[in-house]
């Protein structure tokens, strides 16, 4: 399975700092913003990563990552994306690179304290379609919020509504998704949003439809960073937990290089 980062955006909530930079490029913590989901992947097994970016600083990837060897990169492509059209209109520039295979997208801002092997194993054996990871928040109105049908065992995704106004229940869907190669045919289909944006909520609930989305439940913390709030709260949980995060690829690569 291949990874996907998505890490383009204008960033406006985090204006004037994404007037100079990258939003993904942002300190959280100790490390760039982008280090967090590359690390994400790595920790799944997922080396072979696409970036996909845009914007006028969009050069400066190439100066942090080089070709992702210091990080412990199989394999790392870059794309540009023109102009603001929303994720999934970012993840259509991924088809060549997916070349017919798997792939994990992960937005460049979620931040996770655990890791995603068990989901990415789950998804390599699902015969087809999609699988979202969920995780339950303080304040769904800023998510994409799951509305469940039935009870105990027989609770099913009914639908997934972005931004609700008045959420149907806590449970926001994050920022890492899982998709078969379908997904660039459901991409091109898609008509942008009120918000003038291809939405990753629509390509979601067409695999509902079609009865070929999974789901699990994230565990440990899960924030993205794209607010001052949030970014704030992620450096946070980074300094936080920073032990936590010792035994991973991509911190030990530093402090090896540091040392
Ligand atoms: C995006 C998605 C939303 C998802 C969120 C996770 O929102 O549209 O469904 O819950 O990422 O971070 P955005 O950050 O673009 O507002």
């Amino acid at each position: 399975m291949k990874g996907v980062i998505l890490a383009g955006g204008l960033g406006t909530r985090l204006r004037p700092l994404t007037l100079v930079t990258n939003k993904h490029l942002l300190p959280v913590y100790d490390k760039p913003m982008i280090y967090y989901p590359i690390e994400c992947l790595l920790n799944a097994g997922i080396t072979d990563i696409l970036i996909v970016t845009g914007g006028e600083h969009a050069g400066d990837f190439l100066k942090l990552l080089k070709n992702g060897k210091d990080l412990g990169i199989g394999h790392l492509e870059y794309a540009y994306q023109e102009g603001e059209g929303g994720i999934a209109e970012a993840l259509k520039l991924a088809q060549d690179f997916a070349d017919g295979e798997k792939i994990c997208v992960i937005l460049g801002d979620n931040i996770i304290e655990q890791n995603i092997r068990k989901a990415a194993g789950e998804f390599f054996t699902q015969r087809s379609g999609a699988k979202i990871l969920l995780k339950e928040v303080p304040d769904p109105q800023r998510f994409g919020v799951v509305r469940f049908e039935g009870e105990g065992d027989d609770r099913r995704v009914a639908e997934i509504i972005e931004k609700p106004a008045d959420p149907p229940s806590n449970c926001a869907v994050t920022g890492i998704y899982f998709y078969d190669a379908d997904v660039f045919e459901v991409c091109q289909g898609l008509k942008p949003s009120g918000r003038g944006e291809l939405e990753i909520t629509d390509v979601n609930n067409y695999y509902l439809q079609r009865g070929d989305l999974t789901h699990d439940i994230l565990d440990g913390w899960w924030t993205d960073a794209g607010t001052f709030e949030s970014l704030f709260r992620a450096s946070e949980y980074i300094a936080r937990g920073g032990a936590n995060h010792a035994d991973q690829p991509v911190k030990k690569q530093i402090a090896e290089a540091a040392s």
